[in-house]
């Protein structure tokens, strides 16, 4: 047997090096989860996996390359294929769980039970595609998750199906006249986002426990920690070698040299906060209740509730189907208890609504464990009190709802989870996302036909890299097409306080706005807050937004005592803005980018990063501009906006 077939040794400088390519580490791969590995094999997976640690553990950056990133696609398509290959060779579910998380354990990054869990949730998904999927393959699913928002060109996958186009009605003249009984007082919309309630967080627990999320009961405290100094070896971890990306596994040796365990301090890590904690951990109960009677008791004329969606917390290796039940009839019970019933709470749904998080199929999968039927179904009837027939009934089918809550206005909620990168189900079928899409237009077109506005609510804000590119650019499209009858988003997702501004694919004018929520949630280092926006009451564009917070270190020293919210800005005054419109949002971010003394861009990380005592004070020059960045960016790689606000900036 040639067992090491795909290992060049090559002996030239004094130190050997092997290379091994993806085809050939996927064999290795099949064999050791087989129990077929020879003691070759045994150390070439270790030393990939050594490898491939410190590049997957190096803190996430949006646009900024990490060293060794190649490494994480190859090792990637590598364990992929070995799954592809598996399940067509006839292993069971069963048996794939067993020897993956395994696998995944004794990386040693995250505990066996984590790796069980989140393997035990995926696996019956990824292999129900694998299966009847024949365009599927592993490239597609590497390329996806690890897509980079600032280069096209890595890991890609060239899967034809991921190219679509929806078609834009023709622009009508033959509208019908709006009704005139529209008020005359501006609506006031309360923006609530991102509970991600922890119904078992424990209060004095463990926040810095040895899982990706803690303060839960039961954890247990991290003891150990590594610290890693050999960034510059696996910038070399990837050579291109007669036009095949290798793995180098000759570095593993130095990786693990260069890698120190330190044991853990454990006076260093206070407990968990009363309400709530910047480490990795997600919102007490009490603290998301705190949160909307504050709202509902300091904002008497609120009109209109807007929630952005993500009641579910980051505990992803354990949802159920029970406790997200649970969680999801808690947050609109209570908003409807603060607010009564003559508020109107929009609702919208988070990617981590789902079981397992991320995961939205299409309508037709029916099957158990694969399905998310399950989750619109239980909205629709959680959302009951709230909704038109005609909406329960689009939410039933996919998740989303349009109804028109005000004469002359229109709310339509998206759910475009399913264009998530994180999202298998686009693997299966491409296509989901963009009957999605044409299911907005025609929303949008019945709403320009009837003379009325819209509000877009839509969890997550397309940009950086989030999407699919098709998905980003036909949705600006869209938005191009309909900016006049669009009269404002509302987005959630980035726990961060920001905005997006769309510009027109074809002229580069500015056209639409995307108001993000920021989070009722402290995951991870914010302060929590809503915000209050003040529309105008004819053509729906918001004239204002104020938002409030609380500074979360500080209602921790007094766990007995509610926090002290205050308001952290009034959009227009604090920029000396006449108005909201996208032109005046354009205006104001190219002021940011050039005013001498960089005070309003200064104003637009404090305001984004919610004062946070975490955040804020490290928010240097490049974080500045990184922020400004992301607020024109609404069509994956198309940097153009963004490019020039750095050159203003810098020179
Ligand atoms: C580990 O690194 C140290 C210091 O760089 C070096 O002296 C030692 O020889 C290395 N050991 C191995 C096994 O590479
Ligand atoms: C969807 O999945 C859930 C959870 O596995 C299951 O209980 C339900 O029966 C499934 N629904 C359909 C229509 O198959
Ligand atoms: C938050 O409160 C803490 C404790 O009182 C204080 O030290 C800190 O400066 C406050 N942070 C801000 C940004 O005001």
């Amino acid at each position: 047997m040639k067992l090491l077939l795909g290992i060049l040794l090559i002996v030239g400088s004094s130190v050997a090096t092997h290379f091994i390519s993806s085809d050939d580490l996927q064999k290795v791969f099949v064999r050791y989860i087989k129990n077929e590995a020879s003691e070759n094999d045994l150390q070439i997976v270790q030393d990939a996996l050594a490898i491939y640690w410190p590049v997957s553990s190096a803190p996430q950056s949006q646009n900024k390359r990490r060293p060794g990133e190649s490494v994480d696609c190859l090792i990637c398509r590598s364990a992929f294929g070995a799954l592809f290959d598996l399940v067509r060779e006839g292993a069971s579910d069963q048996t794939l769980i067993g020897s993956v998380s395994q696998l995944c354990a004794s990386l040693g990054f995250v505990t066996p039970r984590a790796c069980r869990g989140i393997i035990e949730l995926n696996i019956p998904i990824l292999t129900h595609i694998i299966k009847t999927t024949p365009q599927a393959l592993p490239r597609t699913f590497c390329g996806l998750v690890l897509q980079r928002g600032d280069d096209p060109s890595f890991c890609p996958y060239d899967d034809p199906r991921f190219e679509w186009t929806v078609n834009l009605p023709r622009r009508s003249n033959r509208r019908m006249k709006r009704d005139s009984e529209s008020r005359n007082t501006p609506l006031t919309i309360a923006v609530i986002s991102e509970a991600h309630i922890d119904p078992l967080y424990e209060a004095n627990g463990v926040a810095d426990c040895n899982e990706p999320t803690c303060c839960r009961k039961g954890q247990t405290p991290r003891t150990q920690t590594y610290e890693f100094t050999g960034e510059s070896l696996i910038e070399d971890g990837v050579t291109r070698i007669n036009n095949k990306d290798m793995l180098n596994l000759g570095i593993a040796t130095e990786i693990r040299n260069r890698t120190k365990v330190k044991q853990v301090d454990r006076r260093n890590s206070p407990p968990a906060g009363f309400w709530g904690d910047y480490r990795n951990c997600d919102t007490p109960l009490w603290a998301y209740d705190d949160a909307v009677q504050r709202v509902a008791s300091a904002h008497r004329n609120v009109d209109l509730v807007y929630y952005m969606g993500d009641s579910i917390d980051h505990h992803v290796w354990e949802t159920t189907y029970e406790l997200i039940n649970d969680v999801n009839a808690h947050v609109i019970d209570k908003m409807r208890k603060e607010f009564g019933n003559n508020v109107l709470v929009l609702p919208s749904i988070g990617n981590h609504e789902s079981q397992p998080t991320n995961q939205f199929a299409p309508n037709t999968v029916r099957g158990e464990k694969l399905n998310t039927t399950w989750l619109y179904e239980g909205l629709a009837r959680k959302w009951d009190f709230y909704l038109s027939a005609e909406a329960k009934a689009s939410v039933r089918e996919r998740g989303a709802f349009a109804m028109r809550v005000r004469p002359g206005l229109r709310v339509i909620s998206m759910n475009n989870n399913v264009a998530f990168k994180s999202n298998w189900w686009l693997v299966y079928d491409p296509l989901d996302a963009k009957r999605h899409l044409e299911w907005l237009v025609r929303e949008l077109h019945k709403a320009e036909l009837a003379d009325d506005k819209v509000h877009i609510l839509a969890h997550i804000p397309p940009g950086v890299h989030d999407f699919t590119y098709t998905w980003t650019r036909e949705y600006n499209s869209i938005v191009t097409r309909f900016a006049s009858t669009i009269a404002g988003e509302f987005t959630g997702h980035t726990h961060g306080d920001e905005f997006k501004i769309f510009y027109s694919l074809e002229n580069g004018r500015p056209v639409s706005v995307a108001w993000g929520a920021g989070s009722v949630t402290a995951y991870t280092n914010y302060n929590l807050n809503y915000k209050i926006a003040t529309i105008e009451p004819r053509s729906f564009e918001p004239t204002n937004f104020v938002s409030y917070i609380y500074n979360l270190t500080e209602a921790n020293l007094t766990p007995n005592v509610r926090p002290r919210w205050f308001q952290l800005y009034d959009l227009r005054s604090a920029f000396g803005l006449r108005d909201l419109s996208p032109a005046s949002m354009d205006a104001l971010v190219r002021r940011m980018a050039t005013e001498r003394n960089r005070h309003l861009i200064g104003l637009y990380s404090k305001f984004l990063l919610k004062m946070s005592d975490r955040r804020w004070p490290y928010c240097n020059d490049w974080c500045k501009i990184d922020n400004l960045c992301r607020s024109v960016v609404t069509v994956l790689w198309r940097r153009e906006k963004c490019e020039e606000l750095r050159r203003l900036f810098w020179f």
